[in-house]
């Protein structure tokens, strides 16, 4: 690549194309490793899809947090559906196939159109594609073009793990489960879901089927999202390596079984720390870091300024979930019947039936009791109220960035999965790290009522004690000569190298 720069002028430093997925989840995740990456003075290109980069332009501050470096960019792409699509719940995974069936062109496009990137030859072709899992068309434009892939799954490492191993798990005919795609709380046999499952190593004994991953609740052997998973899924092994933000004193152990497969696993985890960690090592401000899809409501950090330390129940289910009216209800009630405070995280669009404005009329005593006790907003700056004195535990759809977040500030959680990789992650978090409750395929509001009491009193300190040791092996990992701190100097060597 010597042309690359004029003679006398110091070489170009490599340029990395960082592709998340264009979900909450993902693109928080991989902006951060842009970010680390910015630090260490390497070019970055993130790629957004164009509906999300405009609502990240538009909802936060996310002009003026990457212009601190030079070396950041942002490109686009369609993810080819219409704007009014929900892009949540169920049917998250219509992003995954559009973009199957755009992406691979439009990439092309992109990567192949020097202008696009190179910025008027002030940053070098594409030397390394850091993707995300499932989007597996961008695989042979780099390959033609010689650049090295590494993965970045944004899930833990035991999701990722489950569904490299579905393939194992359904030849011993442990999936799929068998029963009716109607009401979710009822139709599977309680005796089936907690059979154990023997086919995953390394989890052998440990996870039951209702821990597996929700989309192998149904027969879904024919359907393009779950195929699309699983074959996804075990193409990471052709890979240059796979990043995942967790650490080793977590998941060591399933890191293991994946290293078989993929000998070179970056465990750089977790990120959202990390960051912090080396940008006040470098003396860089970070006031701004968000890069939330909605405007954050700062009003809920004054609400809970004026709280008691550890009296408040932070409840939030992430990007993606949606309540039907039902579930909705049986949670509200079961936290004003807690009789304890709660800060509740709703999104605009997190109810079914709400956009049309058509939900019940809200009972007197849940108005009240919320009156007196708890504070309902759209969006909140979640790494600032997870390091509030007034929170004591968080109520959480056991999202993987959630449950690390939660982790690294040593706060208990009460888990309520919704899909995905959910499940696995909330078994993990009650059963092997023991730092909280999983109540998946319950939700009614006696228990909810019951279990809140448990996390925020009966148990609080037991799970507190684990979480704050889990938080500082946490903050070992992310420190100077910490795990993590080494994966991500080996991870920019490769880089560096592969110019
Ligand atoms: C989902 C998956 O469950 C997750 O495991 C996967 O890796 C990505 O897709 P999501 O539902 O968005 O993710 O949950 P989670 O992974 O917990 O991410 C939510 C992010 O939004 C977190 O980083 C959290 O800090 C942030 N958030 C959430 C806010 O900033 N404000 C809020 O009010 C709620």
């Amino acid at each position: 690549d010597h042309q690359q720069y004029a003679a006398g002028e110091p070489p170009l430093p490599p340029h990395v194309l960082i592709f998340p997925l264009p979900l909450q989840g993902h693109v928080n995740s991989m902006l951060k490793l842009a970010e680390l990456l910015c630090v260490s003075h390497l070019h970055v290109t993130v790629l957004l899809s164009e509906f999300n980069h405009s609502r990240l332009r538009r909802h936060a501050d996310f002009e003026s947090r990457f212009s601190r470096y030079s070396g950041f960019r942002v490109a686009t792409i369609p993810d080819g559906l219409p704007d009014d699509h929900p892009r949540n719940g169920e049917r998250a995974i219509e992003i995954v196939l559009s973009l199957k069936k755009v992406g691979g062109f439009e990439f092309r496009k992109l990567i192949e159109s020097t202008d696009a990137l190179s910025d008027g030859g002030s940053r070098r072709r594409v030397s390394c594609l850091i993707m995300d899992g499932v989007l597996s068309f961008a695989i042979p434009v780099v390959e033609e073009m010689g650049i090295p892939f590494i993965y970045f799954r944004t899930a833990s490492a035991c999701s990722f793990w489950a569904n490299f191993c579905f393939k194992e798990v359904m030849e011993a005919g442990e999936l799929p489960l068998k029963g009716k795609d109607e009401d979710k709380y009822a139709y599977w046999k309680k005796e089936e879901l907690d059979l154990i499952v023997t086919s995953v190593p390394g989890m052998e004994g440990f996870l039951r089927r209702r821990d597996l991953p929700s989309y192998v609740r149904v027969d879904n052997a024919d359907d393009p999202g779950f195929q699309t998973i699983l074959t996804e899924t075990r193409r990471t092994a052709a890979s240059s390596g796979l990043i995942l933000n967790t650490f080793e004193d977590l998941e060591g152990p399933i890191m293991d079984q994946i290293r078989k497969h993929i000998p070179n696993v970056y465990s750089i985890g977790p990120l959202h720390t990390h960051l912090k960690y080396r940008l006040d090592s470098e003396k860089v401000e970070s006031t701004q870091n968000s890069s939330s899809f909605w405007e954050e409501d700062r009003s809920c950090l004054t609400w809970l300024d004026s709280q008691p330390a550890n009296s408040v129940l932070y409840v939030s289910f992430g990007s993606v979930t949606i309540l039907s009216n039902n579930e909705f209800l049986e949670f509200w009630y079961g936290l004003v019947n807690s009789g304890q405070k709660f800060l509740w995280v709703m999104r605009p669009d997190s109810i079914i039936g709400n956009e049309n404005g058509d939900e019940n009329k809200v009972p007197l005593e849940l108005e009240e009791g919320t009156k007196a006790r708890g504070y309902m907003v759209g969006w909140v700056p979640q790494h600032e109220v997870l390091a509030h004195p007034a929170v004591a535990a968080f109520f959480t759809h056991s999202g993987w960035n959630s449950t690390l977040e939660s982790i690294a500030a040593g706060m208990p959680m009460l888990c309520w999965p919704y899909f995905a990789d959910q499940t696995i992650n909330s078994r993990f978090v009650s059963d092997y790290w023991k730092v909280g409750l999983d109540i998946k395929d319950t939700c009614d509001r006696v228990v909810i009522e019951k279990k809140v009491r448990e996390i925020m009193q009966e148990r609080r300190d037991e799970f507190v004690e684990r979480a704050r040791s889990m938080a500082e092996l946490a903050k070992k990992a992310i420190s100077e000569g910490g795990t993590s701190s080494s994966n991500l100097n080996r991870l920019i060597e490769f880089i560096k190298a592969s110019i």
